[in-house]
């Protein structure tokens, strides 16, 4: 599925004022394509995932998924937050099922398949209170992938994930990513990541959060981050990040 935004322009008001949080934003991802966000904290990265979500309705500009504007979320869409939101009354296993029954047996052994993927095996009984937050956000990574979005967005979703985990999990993403050809939008604040993982990486820069780069990521998969073309290609992206960041200095500091 085809995602499209199109002068996208996002103000939170509030009490003390308004905040303009997005501004202009123009993004096109084909079907099956990955994509990346980085950008500085606070540049918009959530609010523009939720707003593609179909989470808040309250925006300008055009929101369209396969060429049809959003009206609300959709259950084709699938979204893994930077919190987890787990259910605390429930066990891993219910966690991931949800709304989808445990007792059929295509859910059953669909359950069973994403807890080895996501290392959890041994874990299905235990309750949230009972995990850490890198396991807490793997049984929320299995919960969206039972359902087979067409497009999945995801905030951060290995952020508070040690290496180990964070690199494995990344390639189990790949690899769904390969076999079921669903569309990615994934924020991310890791620029390893961003790159690893995209056919292109999208830098916005802050205040308000406009994009102010794409880059597309010619490497061939399976990518090796300590290659030459990869740490090449880091600097490149690193530079352009850079530009941003010091954009921002400048505006900040008030000259
Ligand atoms: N619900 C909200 N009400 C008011 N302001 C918000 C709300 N959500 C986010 N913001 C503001 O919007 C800006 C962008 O936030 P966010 O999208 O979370 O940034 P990022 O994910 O890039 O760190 C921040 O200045 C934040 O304070
Ligand atoms: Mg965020």
């Amino acid at each position: 599925m085809s995602v499209s935004v199109a002068s996208l322009y996002k103000t939170f008001v509030k009490l003390q004022g308004k905040t303009k949080v997005l501004q202009d934003i123009d993004l096109q991802v084909k079907p099956g394509e990955f994509v990346t966000i980085i950008g500085p904290s606070g540049c918009g990265k959530s609010t523009l995932l939720k707003l593609i979500a179909g989470l808040d309705n309250e925006y300008e500009g055009t929101i369209k998924i396969n060429n049809q504007e959003i009206a609300g979320p959709s259950i084709k869409q699938g979204f893994i937050f930077q919190e987890h939101h787990l259910f605390p009354w429930l066990t891993v296993e219910k966690n991931i099922a949800a709304d989808l029954p445990l007792k059929d047996l295509k859910i059953r052994s669909r359950v069973d398949e994403l807890i080895e993927i996501v290392r959890l095996k041994g874990f299905e009984k235990a309750y949230p209170k009972e995990l850490s937050g890198g396991m807490s956000q793997r049984v929320a990574i299995a919960r969206a992938l039972l359902r087979d979005p067409e497009v999945l967005l995801l905030d951060e979703p290995f952020a508070a994930l040690d290496a180990f985990t964070r690199t494995h999990l990344q390639d189990v993403l790949l690899e769904l990513w390969q076999q079921k050809k669903t569309t990615m939008i994934l924020v991310t604040h890791d620029l390893d990541e961003s790159i690893y993982l995209a056919d292109r990486v999208v830098i916005m820069s802050a205040r308000p959060g406009q994009i102010s780069n794409i880059i597309p990521v010619d490497l061939p998969h399976p990518r090796k981050r300590a290659s030459r073309s990869f740490q090449e290609f880091r600097q490149k992206v690193l530079s352009e990040f850079e530009k941003v960041e010091e954009l921002q200095l400048v505006e900040g500091s008030g000259i």
